[in-house]
């Protein structure tokens, strides 16, 4: 992701000619790339597709929702400058969308994209989502219409922990919390994908069109010389009324759709844990001025004061510790009602700051107040003065109060994210409910030149241009997209929006006591 898509409409297009000169190109270009992916397959896939009277994956959804709500869309770039781009969004859109006002996770296989198949990205956005469902306790609607794994790439999509059978795991777990699974089967559903709806808590099929089999008829006719067709095979007469693998029969996807949003209608009402909203105020600075404080060049510092004050109700920011450990910047405010905890990288983290995060995360658990960690950070600082005063162990009581704090934590790299000082401000491995970039932004162990440098200094060989173009080009924000190691790259200007949906969904969490480990005093 992405742009919060609403019926179809993309929010935010307006916002083009306010582009600052130098974000201008990054904005440009990002439009541009997140068209690409969200086109859906090949022409000749498409037209196929809907000369079946299908729907598009896209579509279906944007049916499936209440009309005029946003959908949160997840990892858009998934898969992104990969298989020759063959695999726009990784063949599956993933997101969050309200189904008669209740938050639900949609996992719609997009079979316009080599038949809906799974690779290796496909089944990490799958069972990301889930993993999200499974903590903010969202039921789950899979729009199934898929072949099934990509075979040519069996070997990094099958027997690994978070392979293709997560996926039937997960459904069994989601289940067994009473998080509702639902499938709706619009297409195919062959060998292992037969699981999806088979494992649903309910599911829909279309009737001469959906087709649910552990093996499909060229398998069956390999293996014991049995002729027929898929639908007599698995069809939805077949599982609607012999095999009662389904439970619905609908007529076309516009029907199941609609029998599907019936089924939400009936669960029972979702429990949110208890916040005090406050009535939404706007920032006293239009949103799109956000791309006026972004240096394209990320040595030039970003005033973290300056983009809190573009995100939050009012412009208004309560500090914690203004004038210690200021290169971490702390403190509370509301964010379309509410209540956050902030914290912000001003510069490196120092002993100071890093006491101060903890200090303050530790607050935000006992007052049950959501966190929003800001990245911008090249680290812990360096040099035998800090070493000896011991920056690792104050950088390790930060490190724990992240790892162990309960309350829900979002996380928005703004511009770099190296080093441990990614994991100090709730990195993808501190497990935050959600991770999103900014174009422009990067993440890697460090910069390629200072990589470069430390090689030179201990006589490796990869000293060289080549590794600084490798960490230019690995550290992109779209590589990490591409690779799911957050859920999306967020439009500057739309960030607001977005993550006032992501804190409202984290909301459906249920908060356990927060534990630290030992800190090294
Ligand atoms: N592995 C690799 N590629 C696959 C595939 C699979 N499991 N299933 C489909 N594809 C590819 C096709 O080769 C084709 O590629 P192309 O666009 O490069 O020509 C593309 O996906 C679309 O497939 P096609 O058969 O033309 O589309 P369709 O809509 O008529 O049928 C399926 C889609 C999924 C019903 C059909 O392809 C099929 O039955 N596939 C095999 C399913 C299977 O046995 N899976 C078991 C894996 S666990």
């Amino acid at each position: 992701m992405a742009k919060i898509q609403q019926n179809n409409e993309v929010i935010g297009n307006e916002t083009k000619s306010v582009y600052s000169s130098e974000y201008q190109q990054v904005m440009f270009d990002f439009d541009a790339k997140l068209k690409s992916v969200i086109s859906h397959g090949s022409d000749n896939a498409v037209k196929k597709h809907r000369e079946r009277g299908k729907l598009l994956a896209r579509e279906r959804i944007d049916l499936l929702l209440d009309p005029k709500t946003p959908f949160l869309e997840l990892s858009s770039f998934a898969a992104f400058d990969q298989y020759n781009n063959n695999f726009p969004s990784a063949g599956i859109v993933s997101g969050i969308g309200v189904i008669h006002g209740r938050e639900c996770m949609i996992v719609a296989n997009d079979a316009t994209v080599k038949g809906g198949t799974y690779v290796r990205e496909t089944i990490k956005k799958h069972v990301r989502a889930q993993e999200i469902a499974f903590k903010n306790n969202l039921p789950c609607v899979y729009l199934v219409d898929s072949g099934g794994i990509f075979l040519p790439e069996q070997s990094k999509v099958f027997p690994d922990r978070y392979d293709f059978g997560r996926v039937f795991y997960n459904q069994a777990r989601l289940s067994a919390e009473g998080i509702s699974q639902i499938a709706v089967v619009m297409g195919s559903c062959t060998a292992g994908g037969a699981y999806v709806p088979a494992m649903s808590d309910e599911t829909i099929i279309v009737r001469n069109q959906g087709t649910i089999f552990i093996g499909g008829p060229p398998l069956v006719k390999a293996a014991t010389g049995e002729e027929v067709s898929a639908e007599e095979l698995g069809g939805g007469e077949v599982h609607s009324s012999i095999s009662g693998v389904a439970d619905h029969l609908a007529e076309d996807d516009i029907d199941a759709l609609k029998i599907c949003r019936r089924l939400i209608e009936k669960l029972p009402k979702a429990t949110k844990f208890e916040s005090t909203i406050q009535p939404e105020k706007s920032p006293l600075y239009p949103s799109e001025n956000i791309y006026d404080l972004l240096p394209i060049d990320l040595k030039k510092p970003i005033d973290m004061k300056a983009i809190i004050k573009h995100l939050v109700d009012g412009s208004d920011f309560q500090e914690f510790k203004e004038t210690y450990g200021k290169t971490l910047i702390t403190g509370f405010a509301s964010l379309k009602g509410i209540p956050i905890g902030i914290l912000g990288n001003q510069s490196f983290l120092t002993a100071e700051s890093a006491r101060k995060g903890a200090h303050f995360i530790q607050l935000c658990n006992q007052r049950q107040i959501p966190i929003l960690f800001l990245q911008n950070i090249t680290g812990f600082i360096v040099g035998k003065k800090y070493e000896h005063e011991g920056i690792a162990r104050d950088g390790a009581k930060l490190i724990n109060v992240v790892a162990n704090s309960s309350v829900p934590k979002i996380t928005l790299i703004v511009g770099g994210s190296f080093g441990a000082g990614n994991y100090a401000m709730a990195g993808r491995a501190y497990d935050p409910d959600f991770l999103f970039m900014w174009p422009h932004a990067r993440i890697s162990v460090m910069g390629g030149e200072q990589a470069s440098g430390v090689l030179k200094n201990i006589g490796g060989n990869g000293a060289s241009n080549n590794l600084i173009d490798q960490f230019e080009e690995e550290s992109t924000a779209y590589y990490s997209s591409s690779r799911i190691w957050d859920d999306g790259i967020l439009d500057p200007a739309q960030t607001r929006d977005i993550l006032g949906l992501a804190f409202t969904i984290t909301l459906n969490q249920k908060l356990g006591n927060t534990k630290y480990g030992v800190f090294r005093m």
